[in-house]
């Protein structure tokens, strides 16, 4: 038995936010953004009017329709976000609710950028220990509203954008399946990537003052991320391809999370791939956080860059530092 992705899509707001647009807002340049990132735009939600648990359900009803599955014969969710509708509780039991689900278990974890490769892994052991037949796995994030949109926040503000994408998991006679997974975690670094505030320390969580030092914003050394980042996707991707016996040759596309163009650029280098066998559509939608992955899956099976029976490896890094990769055969 393998583990079959049945369904997948993806779902970003109709709210499209250029570069132009950002120049407006604080002291930053169309030029500045694609040169460093390869961003040109990204979707910011309206505020007020939806959250990341709608996201999620569009996207999953996307990935349900195409694995012609209702809601009511899955046995499982898996929600990867950051950024939950709410802080208490988890966002799996939302979406377990909105899409009209029985009484099924509804899992939340967080790994950031990397929850959709750690979600993967997690769905597929489920399914091979036969404790469950068909999962939801949604990875999705609303960025907008948690970014300082000033000059003091500009490094991230022009990153980071919203959506949502979804799979599909079941179990599977055919030929298809998640081959193999491999995720890493180094703690050392969880301050180069974070939020300080809310924080489990302060009375109410959050303290005038975290607002007033702006510690309720995430913070990021770039350079330091984007040199983990550069050094373990390809690492892993051959710690992957070793322990499978197979070579890149063998691989038909990788899709790694969407942070920077040059990330992707570099991690095509290092592997010595040419660029069209490393997905990107960063520039389209931005860096998603935990929705990169299945939204660029979507979007590389929907022009042809891989078919039934090709190899695909995902892979990731980020906040924690988290990262790791999954081998498929679609
Ligand atoms: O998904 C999670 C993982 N995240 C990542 O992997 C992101 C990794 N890091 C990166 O992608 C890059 O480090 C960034 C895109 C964040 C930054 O690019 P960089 O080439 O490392 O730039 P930098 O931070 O070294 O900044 C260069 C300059 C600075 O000015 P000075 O000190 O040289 O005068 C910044 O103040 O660019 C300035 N700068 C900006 N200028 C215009 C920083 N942000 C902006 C901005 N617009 N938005």
């Amino acid at each position: 038995m393998g583990t079959k992705i049945s369904g997948f899509g993806f779902y970003v707001p109709e709210n499209t936010v250029t570069n132009f647009d950002l120049e407006k807002k604080f002291d930053t340049s169309n030029e500045w953004i694609i040169e460093r990132t390869g961003i040109q735009e990204r979707r910011f939600i309206t505020p007020n009017e939806t959250n990341t648990s709608d996201l999620s359900v569009n996207a999953a009803k996307k990935a349900l329709e195409m694995a012609n599955i209702a809601p009511e014969n899955l046995d499982l969710i898996i929600s990867a976000t950051l950024s939950a509708d709410h802080s208490i509780p988890g966002m799996g039991v939302i979406i377990q609710d909105k899409l009209g689900c029985k009484d099924i278990p509804a899992i939340d974890i967080r790994q950031q950028c990397s929850g959709f490769i750690y979600g993967l892994d997690l769905a597929d052991l489920y399914i091979k220990s036969g404790r469950y037949k068909k999962i939801l796995l949604i990875g999705a994030e609303i960025q907008s509203t948690g970014l300082n949109l000033t000059d003091e926040g500009r490094d991230l503000a022009v990153l980071f954008g919203d959506g949502a994408g979804a799979f599909i998991l079941e179990n599977s006679k055919d030929t298809s399946d998640i081959i193999d997974s491999i995720l890493h975690s180094d703690g050392k670094y969880y301050k180069e990537l974070w939020k300080e505030s809310p924080n489990s320390t302060h009375k109410g969580r959050v303290l005038v003052e975290d607002i007033q030092n702006g510690n309720i914003y995430p913070k990021m050394n770039g350079r330091t991320v984007f040199k983990h980042a550069v050094t373990k996707m390809p690492a892993v991707i051959l710690e992957l391809l070793k322990r499978n016996n197979l070579t890149k040759e063998d691989i038909t596309q990788i899709i790694p999370h969407q942070a920077n163009f040059r990330i992707t650029q570099m991690v095509a280098k290092r592997l010595r791939l040419p660029m069209d066998k490393v997905y990107s559509n960063i520039h389209k939608y931005g860096n998603t956080t935990a929705a990169t992955i299945p939204i660029a899956f979507t979007e590389a099976y929907n022009e042809g860059k891989f078919k039934k029976g090709d190899l695909i490896i995902t892979v990731s890094f980020g906040s924690g530092f988290t990262w790791g990769a999954n081998l498929i055969k679609f």
